[in-house]
């Protein structure tokens, strides 16, 4: 598949799944503006790309940042673009107990307000292009588990915002797809690994411990389960650019669509094979086993 040349912005795409996935746009001849914060990164994007790749300052945060994006975007596309991703996201573990009200914030700073932000601030170019809108989200917007609360919070919204502007922007011929991820080969796995450590040092250590089980079989999910490569979902954001009918939702992965089988279950079985897995043989403060 090769497409002639159509302008996307994709935000994050330092590392990770943004950075696969620009490349592969790339590859298959889109121009790509790629969302990056730092120099560094614009050289490593540049090293691996096409000249047709340009580097897009970018902080999803920032007002001033997101203002100078579009005003840039417009300006190189004549007021159009065909294709959004929205990938930038922060991920956060943790019994709600321990973590930090300022690094919540910082979570949805990033995942909901700042993907609110930059779509609003681009629709009206999207609406010129009759573009794309594409949302990265997570099978955890499907499904809430124990550890992740906040993480679940900021990607649920991922999927409502995905649900409403569906419908809001149709009469303008944008589409939207909500891409709903499973485990993926990121840095992004060492990072909620060094933020636990972090999390546990600043805590009450009889607090910790109360949460031992928790922390054993997610950091053992983190570390064993297998997860597919960042490129994997790069290929699914171009399927979802490049047909003729794109569809609402994408599950990528195996763990992906297990979430959503899980989801689907009756929420008092769901809550109880939960429970079992996590507690099962263990007795744990307010529990009956
Ligand atoms: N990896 C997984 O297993 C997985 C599974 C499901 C969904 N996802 C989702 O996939 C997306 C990408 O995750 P990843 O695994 O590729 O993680 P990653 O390697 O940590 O990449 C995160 C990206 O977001 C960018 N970012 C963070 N804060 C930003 C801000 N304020 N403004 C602009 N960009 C910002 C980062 O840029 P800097 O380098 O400048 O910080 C980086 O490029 C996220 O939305 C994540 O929730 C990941």
């Amino acid at each position: 598949m090769i497409v002639k040349k159509k302008t996307v912005v994709i935000t994050g795409a330092s590392s990770g799944i943004g950075k696969a996935t620009a490349l592969h746009l790339d590859q298959l001849g889109f121009e790509v503006l790629a969302g990056v914060r730092r120099e560094t990164d614009i050289r490593a994007l540049a090293d691996s790309a096409s000249p047709r790749l340009r580097p897009l300052f970018l902080d999803v945060t920032e007002a001033d940042s997101i203002a100078a994006a579009v005003e840039e975007v417009a300006g190189r596309t004549n007021g159009e673009l065909f294709g959004l991703i929205n990938n930038a996201g922060l991920s956060m573990n943790g019994p709600l107990e321990l973590v930090k009200v300022s690094e919540i914030e910082k979570v949805f700073d990033v995942n909901v307000i700042g993907l609110l932000g930059i779509t609003k601030a681009f629709i009206p170019l999207l609406r010129k292009g009759k573009g794309r809108l594409i949302n990265i989200s997570s099978g955890h917007g499907l499904l809430a588990i124990p550890d992740k609360s906040v993480y679940a919070a900021s990607k649920f919204a991922v999927q409502a915002i995905s649900d409403a502007l569906r419908t809001e922007l149709a009469p303008f011929g944008v589409s939207v797809s909500n891409l709903v991820v499973g485990k993926v080969d990121t840095a992004v796995l060492g990072k909620i690994l060094a933020e636990r450590d972090a999390m546990v040092e600043a805590s009450d250590p009889d607090i910790v411990e109360l949460y031992r089980p928790l922390f054993e079989f997610f950091d053992g999910e983190v570390k064993n389960m297998p997860g597919i490569p960042p490129t994997g979902v790069g290929e699914t954001v171009a399927k979802a650019l490049t047909s003729k009918k794109p569809k609402a939702e994408y599950l990528i992965g195996p763990g992906a669509k297990k979430m959503k089988n899980l989801a689907r279950l009756p929420r008092g079985l769901r809550d109880r094979m939960m429970y079992q897995a996590l507690y099962k043989g263990r007795k744990t403060e307010g529990s009956n086993t």
